[in-house]
């Protein structure tokens, strides 16, 4: 049985859209200075309308797994976090199952907001390791854009839209995630929410109006909050790894804030250099935010093959975790045939979906069933 799960596939997907802070100040009273001094971020993505957390995932999951030697019929399992589902249910999961053509796979959502990509991570890694599955996709996808109050400059500047995918396996050698806490505090669940839409206040012309089926947040709490839980979870995953903090190479923070980022490196005495962070450039993706600073990092060559990696989280809940992995390299090659085969199998997954449509219309004339819930 393999006793380990490596990520050997990513990918990232994000809209063109940029807006920058000069931009945002045309809409909010706010300016490029204050947004930078006390976040840094200097931009973000917004995505079209016909973009969405379904559709922003699949392009994320598709590159990923043009990095593998699988494809997608070959995934057990799929795990999507998210904080901006694209319905209550069904799980945008399954969306991105059908997709991709993923046709063994079972799909749900996960939803602890910010934390969410670190919590699916390590659902995935224990499925792998308790030898139940072999391989899986685990996802983080926003479009918090649709979220956002864009009246509210306090939290308006803040959030972006972005998804990043990883494939995990299963495999003999030596490495890949090796451990992860998780931990939560609902007594704070009230800091940072999007109040109406679900049970509790259904959707209705008065949440609306109170905006309610928007972000709400107290800043300065999350912030009290995330500099108290970002050092210790990170201390606490590397020694389940047997790992001093020194022996971490690059920890993978949440892209929150800037400020965040360099109270965790103070709390932890590590030179902010160890921070992957390109939260300048997107903003808070929430579920995306790490899978989109650890897929650049490897990209541009950065993450080296050997490296201990801490990817570390916080969100609403409240929610935090943190989770260790060796970086081992995979040394698949995808051939351009093999590419040429896995568009093939693409377009073929997008018919099969439109063909059980079509059947499924047509087997409810016959049988006169209701057209009911059927778009
Ligand atoms: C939101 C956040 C940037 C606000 O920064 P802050 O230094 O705490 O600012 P405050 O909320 O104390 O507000 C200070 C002042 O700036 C103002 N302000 C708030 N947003 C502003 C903006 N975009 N532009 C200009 N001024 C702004 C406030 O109105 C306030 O003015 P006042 O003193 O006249 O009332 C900060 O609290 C934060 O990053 N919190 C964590 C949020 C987070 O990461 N959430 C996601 C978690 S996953």
């Amino acid at each position: 049985m393999s006793l380990y799960a490596h990520v050997t596939g990513w990918g990232i997907a994000v809209p063109d859209e940029i807006l920058t802070n000069e931009k945002l100040a045309q809409i909010v009273e706010t300016s490029d200075e204050w947004i930078v001094s006390r976040t840094g971020i200097r931009e973000r993505r917004i995505a079209r309308k016909d973009q969405s957390t379904a559709t922003l995932a699949a392009d994320a999951a598709r590159k990923a797994l043009e990095r593998t030697e699988i494809d997608a019929r070959d995934l057990d399992l799929i795990i999507l976090a998210t904080s901006s589902p694209e319905h209550i249910f069904p799980a945008t999961a399954c969306l991105v199952q059908d997709s991709i053509g993923a046709i063994k796979a079972g799909a749900f959502d996960l939803s602890a907001a910010c934390t969410g990509f670190i919590f699916a991570l390590n659902m995935a890694a224990q499925a792998i390791r308790s030898g139940s599955i072999e391989n899986a996709l685990v996802i983080g996808s926003e479009t918090l854009s649709r979220l956002v109050n864009w009246d509210d400059r306090s939290t308006c500047i803040l959030f972006g839209d972005g998804a990043g995918a990883f494939v995990l396996q299963a495999s003999d050698e030596p490495g890949g995630i090796l451990s992860a806490v998780m931990r939560s505090d609902g007594s704070g669940g009230n800091l940072l929410s999007v109040p109406a839409g679900g049970s509790k206040i259904p959707t209705s012309h008065e949440a609306i109006d109170k905006n309610q089926h928007l972000i709400q947040m107290n800043g300065r709490e999350v912030f009290r909050f995330a500099t108290r839980v970002m050092a210790s979870a990170t201390r606490d995953t590397a020694a389940h790894a047997g790992w001093d903090v020194e022996e971490i190479d690059y920890v993978i923070p949440h892209q929150a804030n800037q400020r965040i980022i360099e109270a965790a490196a103070r709390g932890l005495r590590l030179p902010i250099d160890r921070f992957i962070v390109n939260l300048e450039k997107y903003g808070n993706t929430s579920t995306a935010s790490i899978p989109l600073a650890m897929v650049e990092a490897l990209d541009n060559g950065q993450i080296k093959d050997g490296s201990n990696l801490v990817l570390v989280g916080f969100g609403a809940g409240l929610t935090w975790g943190a989770l260790s992995m060796r970086w081992i390299e995979p040394k698949v090659k995808v051939t351009r045939l093999e590419r040429r085969r896995r568009s093939l199998l693409t377009w073929l997954a997008r018919m099969r979906s439109f063909l059980r449509r079509v059947q499924r219309r047509i087997e409810g004339l016959i049988w006169g069933t209701s057209s009911k819930g059927q778009e």
